[in-house]
């Protein structure tokens, strides 16, 4: 079936919801896919808070978290994108707050603030109280408000519609423009053309190659692989956060807001360990900082009971603070720990949660596919799977909701512009059939002894132990290798179901052939990254080395595996510097 629009948007979390809220406020005939329900999309689980210099508590500016970005970042920020997620955080904020967001409020009942690592400190009180917050849902809240203003707005969407493939008219790699997506219905597994002048990808990001991760089962990195494998290159794979505190185990986040609120992170012998490694922030040092004095601590042998965890400790910020601020993430300390924080520390660990890599786009959320910013004519991306680059080398506390807020909307605005100058595309022959023959020949294949399940573990395994917080070439070059196997195994992967409807297994393989390909590049851009910067952190280089790196890697899908490029970072204000804290 083929169904002709003027704008498609893939993806329904936060950035996909606002650009189709902006496309559908301009008139734009605009469809959504997604392939859960909108209001289970990830940006749900986001739960501390979206940072925007109000200064509603203390003096802040938008220069100030412009700064913190960049440093943040490990200088590998583009600092004209950084300036414009700074400056729009404060109108996108206000904006949602006039669309109804039950934001906390402060006794005076302006938006309530709180502190997140990384952010300006005058090291006194630690960082400035600059992220805004609905108790610790702040996710949740943005994506049921954003999706009611779709709903209002007629926004039409295709829930549990799999995109599986996107259309082009001529090459993307050369000049091609988008013509439109594949999608898998998932109720009886129909494959559907939708077809559009715009199409933004907006179905972040790929935490799931990683064990220990905050990401729910559906981040497989989709679009982001889908435009390596049409020779649209990949930005700065090699840069993968890790979260300080996750669920032991499971990896399910426990806020930044918990330390923001006065939490400590102690080990075996109850010390507040990050004194030893950042004496000024403590604990509100940014992620990468935290997240390496943790697996410090455990080599050390301090973990607790000597095991591959730490203590996150909120017993003195007392019952009202918890329940007003801290609500969720007790509770699941209480259902999946069985602990009751209000008594006892919660045992964490560092659970990987977000790429600062991804799809490559200007600030008008284009897609760009080379270093010289050439962009694909019509493909637009934003949110986590998009690179736009705010994040660097690492990505500070609450930035993520800022930008697939601002680049989401910015996205919407410049699709809406871009649809009005141009004509929709025709149908395009046989625009399905490569598609349907990758599925058949995996529902079609006899069993061969190789599951996606088994598959999908030792690649959770090989990231997790060795491109995890550490790496070195001995690690890295291992899991080269091992990620290779599995990708010839993959070939082979065979299926227990045959049908058609709701067939999550088949799609479930076409899922970690993403996986792999993500991985893929992951590695090998981590290989080739001599020097450490951020959440890239070689054993073998520790030191950032700007002369060389100061650059961002393009990846682009070679035969044999990813061919990896490089391009300029944008450097306007803030030339780089020592990273200290
Ligand atoms: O800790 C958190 O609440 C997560 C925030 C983020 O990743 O930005």
């Amino acid at each position: 079936m083929d169904h002709p629009f003027d704008a498609i948007v893939v993806g329904a979390g936060g950035a996909g919801l606002w650009a189709a809220l902006e496309l559908a406020r301009e008139g734009v005939n605009t469809a959504v896919l997604t392939k859960l329900y909108p209001t289970r999309s990830h940006t749900g689980t986001a739960q501390g808070g979206v940072c925007a210099a109000l200064g509603n508590l203390e003096e802040d500016h938008w220069e100030w978290h412009m700064f913190d970005t960049v440093k943040g970042g490990d200088y590998l920020v583009d600092q004209d994108a950084a300036e414009i997620l700074a400056r729009e955080a404060i109108e996108t904020v206000i904006e949602l707050e006039h669309m109804g967001l039950p934001f906390n409020r402060t006794p005076d009942g302006k938006i309530d603030q709180r502190r997140f690592g990384g952010h300006t400190s005058n090291y006194g009180e630690g960082p400035v109280r600059r992220a805004c917050f609905a108790a610790d849902r702040t996710g949740h809240m943005i994506l049921q408000t954003l999706y009611q203003q779709c709903i209002k707005h007629g926004v039409k969407f295709f829930d549990e519609f799999q995109v599986v493939d996107l259309l082009f008219e001529g090459d993307p790699a050369k000049g091609g423009r988008a013509a439109g997506v594949v999608a898998h219905r998932l109720a009886d597994g129909q494959l559907h053309t939708f077809r559009a002048k715009a199409v933004l990808l907006s179905t972040g990001g790929f935490g799931r190659m990683f064990r220990i991760t905050s990401n729910a089962h559906s981040l497989t990195g989709d679009g982001v692989a889908l435009c390596y494998r049409h020779g649209i290159p990949i930005q700065d794979m090699e840069f993968f956060q890790f979260h300080p505190t996750g669920i032991v185990g499971i990896g399910i986040l426990l806020s930044e807001a918990a330390r923001g609120e006065g939490g400590t992170l102690l080990n075996d012998k109850g010390e507040r360990f990050m004194a030893n490694y950042a004496p000024k922030l403590m604990e509100l040092a940014p992620r990468d900082m935290v997240s390496r004095a943790m697996y410090q601590e455990i080599r050390a042998g301090r973990g607790i009971g000597g095991k591959d965890y730490l203590y996150l400790d909120v017993r003195h910020l007392g019952r009202k603070v918890i329940e007003e601020k801290l609500p969720d993430i007790t509770d699941f300390a209480r259902i999946y720990q069985g602990v009751e924080p209000l008594k006892e520390p919660v045992p964490v660990q560092p659970t990987a949660h977000y790429a600062m890599g991804g799809i490559p786009t200007n600030v008008f959320s284009e897609v760009v596919r080379d270093d010289k910013g050439t962009v694909v004519p019509g493909l637009f991306a934003a949110g986590e799977c998009a690179c736009v680059s705010v994040h660097g080398a690492n990505r500070l506390g609450t930035n993520s909701l800022v930008d697939l807020l601002v680049f989401g909307r910015r996205a919407g605005r410049q699709m809406a512009r871009y649809a009005a100058k141009v004509e929709r595309p025709q149908p395009i022959a046989n625009a399905v059939e490569p598609m349907r023959a990758d599925l058949d020949a995996i529902r079609g294949r006899e069993a061969s002894g190789e599951s996606v399940a088994v598959i999908r573990k030792e690649l959770q395994d090989v990231m997790m132990d060795n491109v995890g917080v550490y790496r070195d070439a001995t690690l890295l070059t291992a899991a080269l290798a091992k990620v290779k196997e599995l990708k010839a195994r993959n070939q082979k992967v065979a299926i227990a179901d045959r049908g058609s409807v709701f067939n999550t297994e088949l799609l479930e393989a076409q899922e970690l052939g993403y996986l792999l390909d993500l991985a893929h590049v992951t590695v090998a851009a981590a290989l080739a990254r001599t020097e450490s910067r951020g959440a890239h952190s070689r054993e073998d280089y520790p030191e950032r080395d700007d002369k060389k790196w100061l650059k961002h890697s393009l990846a682009y899908q070679g035969k044999d595996g990813p061919t990896l490029r490089y391009k300029d970072v944008s450097i306007t204000t803030f030339q780089p510097k020592p990273r200290t804290y």
